[in-house]
């Protein structure tokens, strides 16, 4: 029997409307946009705001970038098997991210879930729906990532507000027997709850005036600690697949690092031997989305990638969650075809 591979046949993605730069984010803390700059890269970073989403939370964002995957490929939506999401930031504990953007777009044939991975969340999504296809259990899923980080941050915190953004992206797999597609992922989780967490909210402590009269329901982080944890791990994930494959530095057409702190990327990319050139970079003019930001540099990149082009993806996040996944991209510029 030929080996089956899952590839990435389209990618969609949606930003809100509203842009918040620092200017605007100086008058609401005490920053500059120098300050931003130097120590996180972001200029910009989309917001969604009350009148846009009507209501709804990171399922608007997902339903977007759905809509817009399903407008470029032109596939049957009763094709559609299954739908991951990959959020920190769901609508609601329940139901699903995942049943609502079914839902919004009528995948009548589908079924789906959420995955919480933090900023690793779309990392691990890709894995679990490749490893659905390569089993050939299911033939066409969706991957979203993506995260509302708005809704959690502190905009009293100068120490983490600038660094997030809101807005979502996905990409269609698909089975092929042709040698493309997600070849392998290095993943990784262990615990530390203490630099990197949203207190209150969860099971362990239950939402009540305290908790909000104490902002526990927004993102706690303890910014260095996290950042030397991040450039390790990312980097140590990188050169482990890259051996695992024989991947010299000159192989490896683009390195996808989550959009933390460009700092963190331009570490990353000097342990690994890759110039600046060869890694993608969105944190600018997105900021931190979370689950959003490896499917948001794929959106934004695709125009620019080749058929054969080898890519590694790598993420860190709270838990902490990390690794990275080496995958043989199958398209030139926007289209796939077989
Ligand atoms: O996505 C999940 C994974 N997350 C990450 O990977 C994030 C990792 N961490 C980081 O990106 C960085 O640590 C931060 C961007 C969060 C902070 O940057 P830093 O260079 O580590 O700054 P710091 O926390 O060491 O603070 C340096 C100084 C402090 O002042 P003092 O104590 O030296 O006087 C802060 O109070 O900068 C001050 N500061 C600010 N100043 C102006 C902190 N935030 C700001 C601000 N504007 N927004």
């Amino acid at each position: 029997m030929e080996k089956i591979n899952a590839v990435i046949t389209g990618v969609g993605g949606y930003v809100p409307k509203y842009i918040l730069d620092n200017d605007e984010m100086s008058r609401i803390v005490d920053t500059t946009d120098e300050w931003i700059m130097e120590r996180i890269g972001v200029k910009t970073r989309h917001i969604l705001r009350d009148e846009e989403r009507q209501g709804a939370g990171t399922s608007y964002l997902m339903t977007k970038a759905v809509e817009e995957l399903m407008a470029k490929t032109q596939v049957d939506p009763d094709t559609i098997e299954a739908v991951i999401c990959a959020t920190t930031t769901p609508d609601y504990h329940f139901p699903s991210t995942a049943s609502l953007v079914i839902g919004n777009l009528g995948f009548k044939h589908a079924f789906g879930f959420d995955m919480e991975a933090a900023c690793a969340g779309f990392l691990y999504a890709m894995e679990v729906g490749a490893s659905m296809i390569t089993s050939g259990r299911r033939k066409r899923i969706i991957v979203c990532g993506g995260d509302f980080m708005s809704s959690m941050t502190n905009y009293m915190d100068r120490t983490t507000c600038p660094i997030f953004g809101d807005g979502a992206a996905c990409v269609m797999m698909e089975a092929t027997t042709e040698d493309y597609g997600l070849i392998e992922s290095f993943l990784r989780t262990d615990s530390h709850f203490e630099p990197l967490h949203m207190a209150a909210g969860g099971s362990a402590k239950m939402p009540s005036h305290e908790t909000v009269d104490a902002r526990e329901h927004f993102v706690y982080q303890e910014g260095r600690t996290v950042f030397k944890y991040a450039v390790t791990d990312m980097s140590d994930a990188v050169e482990e697949i890259a051996k695992r494959h024989n991947l010299t530095k000159d192989d490896i057409a683009w390195i996808i690092p989550h959009q933390a702190n460009v700092r963190i990327e331009t570490a990353v990319a000097r342990r690994i031997g890759v110039p600046a050139e060869k890694v993608m970079i969105n944190i600018d003019h997105m900021a931190n989305t979370s689950g959003g930001t490896l499917p948001l540099c794929l959106w934004e990149y695709e125009p620019k990638l080749k058929r054969g082009d080898n890519l590694i993806f790598t993420a860190f996040g709270a838990g902490f969650t990390w690794g990275a996944s080496y995958m043989k991209w199958a398209y030139d510029g926007s289209k796939y075809s077989k």
